[in-house]
């Protein structure tokens, strides 16, 4: 037994006990793999999380985005708690949810209407059905690489085998399926393009066009190495999709109220028809949303279009979404500005003290992945797979075991919980671990 999983002798007895119960001894499928053996924890507070063996972590997968506030603050729980005595849903509207849509109308951009749904998932179900509806066409375009929740017609492509040495790759992609059970049929209603080639989409948009009716993007790549859109590459999809009548749906879940309070469409300054939020939006609490132009949203209000749900606009999460919101938009988005200052101080100490080993760091303060390759090679799928995926993860269990835990896919989210002496002692456990 290795130094490394002594540590987290009673996480591997935890999950030995729970897998008697819960397949996998997970509930996503996500947190199976990684750099070391899924970690059970036992609290999580501001940038820590504490796991059942006694270790401190300072986080940086942050739920794996939605704890932009850090873990558990108080403006958020407490809101939430004196929201619990008025119940939690009424299959009927409630005043919180009006004052959750004044919000995010205010804060994006693109928002002239929206919906409030559970999961990112479903709302990019929203988004491409309103797009069929609204052009009467079939097909979407997705990119290699992205991830737009794990529906069967959504869970393609993003992580094909790549190309080998030498090998050139049609464009568009073969279209590849990502889990066992998964229907053949969504193959034929989506057309898989590299990201960042805006000669890709153009050729695609002219040869098909007419039978597109969305092109979804992660407008930053977050998904796969945080790579960041090339000068021109959103206003040139933008430009495209407008001259073809194609819908052009953001995919901010991860993006939304994290690079900015007007997520990324906000920072480049790019209005998409639809887009999608949910993660940063309330801190943790299960909430999402649709936003976009009105005459495609009022497809949903005239019932034309159907988006439902139970659980949608639930007392809690409408009530953590407001706090959350609040805090983030308050002194005019200093807190968030604060964040993005300190993950840029990250991003720099780490690419200085990994320089040496060809530690490459992408993204932008709140949002940005680390792996070994060479300086300005990625720009997609396919170039970031080029980069030492082996040392990537080698890199990750020695980060772990300093107490430092980015995602499993070398992504590191940064909250407004994150100080100064966080930083330090993040770049003291860099240094050990490289
Ligand atoms: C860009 C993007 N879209 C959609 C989703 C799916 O969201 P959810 O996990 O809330 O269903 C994710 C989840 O990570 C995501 O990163």
């Amino acid at each position: 037994m290795t130094d490394a999983t002594q540590k987290y002798l009673r996480s591997a007895d935890y999950n030995t006990e729970s897998s008697a119960v819960i397949a996998g001894s997970v509930n996503s499928n996500v947190r199976l793999g990684g750099a070391s053996i899924p970690l059970c924890f036992e609290r999580a507070e501001g940038p820590h999380l504490y796991d059942i063996d006694g270790n401190t972590f300072i986080d940086y997968a942050l739920g794996m985005g939605p704890t932009i506030l850090g873990h558990a603050p108080k403006v958020v729980s407490d809101a939430v708690a004196q929201s619990l005595s008025m119940g939690q849903m009424f299959a009927g509207q409630h005043r919180a949810e009006l004052e959750l849509g004044k919000l995010l109308v205010e804060h994006i951009p693109s928002a002239e209407r929206v919906r409030i749904g559970m999961t990112g998932s479903e709302v990019v179900q929203a988004a491409l059905r309103v797009s069929r509806a609204h052009t009467g066409r079939k097909k979407f375009i997705k990119f290699e690489g992205q991830y737009h929740g794990w529906f069967d017609n959504v869970l393609i492509s993003h992580s094909p085998h790549p190309a080998e040495p030498g090998e050139k790759l049609p464009v568009p992609r073969e279209a590849h399926l990502e889990t066992r059970g998964q229907s053949r049929s969504v193959l034929d209603d989506v057309i898989v393009l590299p990201w960042n080639d805006l000669d890709a989409v153009r050729h695609t948009l002219e040869e098909h066009g007419d039978n597109i009716a969305a092109l979804i993007t992660e407008p930053v790549m977050c998904n796969t190495g945080a790579i960041l859109p090339r000068k021109g590459y959103l206003e040139g999809l933008r430009e495209l999709t407008r001259e073809h009548g194609v819908v052009l749906i953001f995919d901010e879940v991860i993006t939304g109220f994290r690079l900015g309070l007007g997520g990324a469409q906000g920072r480049y300054g790019i209005t998409p028809d639809l887009s999608t939020f949910a993660k940063a939006m309330a801190n943790g609490f299960p909430i999402a949303a649709l936003a976009g132009r009105r005459d495609l949203m009022d497809m949903f209000g005239t019932g034309a279009v159907n988006h439902s749900g139970t659980y949608n606009s639930n007392v809690p999460s409408v009530v953590a979404s407001i706090a959350t919101i609040r805090a983030l938009a308050a002194d005019n988005g200093a807190a968030l500005a604060r964040a993005e200052d300190m993950g840029k101080a990250l991003m720099a100490g780490l690419a200085e003290i990994g320089g040496a080993s060809g530690l490459q760091v992408s993204g932008v303060g709140t949002c940005f992945n680390t792996y070994f390759g060479e300086s300005g090679s990625v720009i997609d799928y396919q170039s970031y797979r080029k980069t030492d995926q082996a040392r990537q993860k080698e890199f990750l269990v020695a980060l772990l075991a300093n107490g430092i835990r980015p995602t499993a896919r070398g992504t590191w989210f940064v909250s407004t919980a994150h100080d100064q002496t966080t930083i330090d002692s993040t770049l003291d456990a860099a240094r050990k671990a490289l």
